[in-house]
């Protein structure tokens, strides 16, 4: 049977500007080594160590102890089954993921060298080129914790990424794919997934951008 979760605290010394990662470790290395965490760059790059910090979804590399001290709760990120700890099951995450074929379509043959874009089409995606598959911002959203059919603005962000790159030719079956019920009509605006981003991507406004190709089929 799974065990009921519990909390456990520890205090240690830290300085004002080691990371929250950093003194996670330490609780690792020297208070409890079962403690179970993924992380991997710990410079914001890898999306690894997505957790609720006090609250709110943050990577923990990316916050200073100065910003949670003297006191800081961590839990894992919310609407995924937790394995242990603060590791939970990643995979209802990728699978909405891989749902939005999250690859350049293109049956042309390849030119003699790279696709060609203009500076303007190049910015049209711009924003949703940085993410990082970090989760936080779909782990935020209510309607992700309440039903975990919904996409979620991760798997939405990623199509958006590819739906209005001037070289792909997937946005048709893209586009379909987010028509659904489990889609990004069960988005309901709520914000949460902008706030959560640290990649600061304007994540509400691709699903707009996204629902406003569904309706009227331009991208
Ligand atoms: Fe993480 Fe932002 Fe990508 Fe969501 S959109 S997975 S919060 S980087
Ligand atoms: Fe959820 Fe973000 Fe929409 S929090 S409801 S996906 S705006
Ligand atoms: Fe890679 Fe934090 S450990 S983003």
């Amino acid at each position: 049977m799974k065990p009921e979760p519990w909390w456990d605290e520890f205090t240690i010394e830290a300085e004002p500007t080691d990371r929250l990662l950093d003194a996670l470790h330490y609780v690792k290395w020297y208070k409890d080594g079962t403690l179970a965490l993924r992380r991997s760059c710990a410079h914001g790059i890898c999306g690894s160590d997505a957790m609720l910090i006090n609250g709110r979804n943050a990577l923990a590399c990316k916050v200073l102890v100065k910003e949670v001290a003297p006191k800081v709760t961590v839990e894992p990120i919310r609407g995924l089954p937790v394995l242990k700890d603060l590791i939970v099951d990643m995979e209802p995450f990728f699978e909405g993921y891989k749902a939005i074929l999250p690859f350049l379509i293109n049956a042309d043959d390849p030119p003699d060298r790279e696709r060609l874009q203009s500076p303007e089409d190049r910015a049209r995606f711009d924003d949703t080129t940085k993410c990082i598959l970090c989760a936080a911002c779909t782990t935020s959203c209510p309607i992700f914790w309440g039903d975990e059919q919904y996409i979620g603005p991760a798997a939405i962000v990623n199509a958006h990424r590819f739906i209005f790159d001037s070289r792909d030719q997937g946005a048709e079956e893209r586009l379909e794919i987010l028509s659904d019920q489990s889609g990004v009509f069960r988005c309901r605006t709520t914000f949460n997934c902008t706030e959560a981003c640290p990649r600061g991507i304007k994540v509400t406004k691709a699903i707009q951008e996204v629902k406003r190709a569904v309706m009227f089929r331009r991208f």
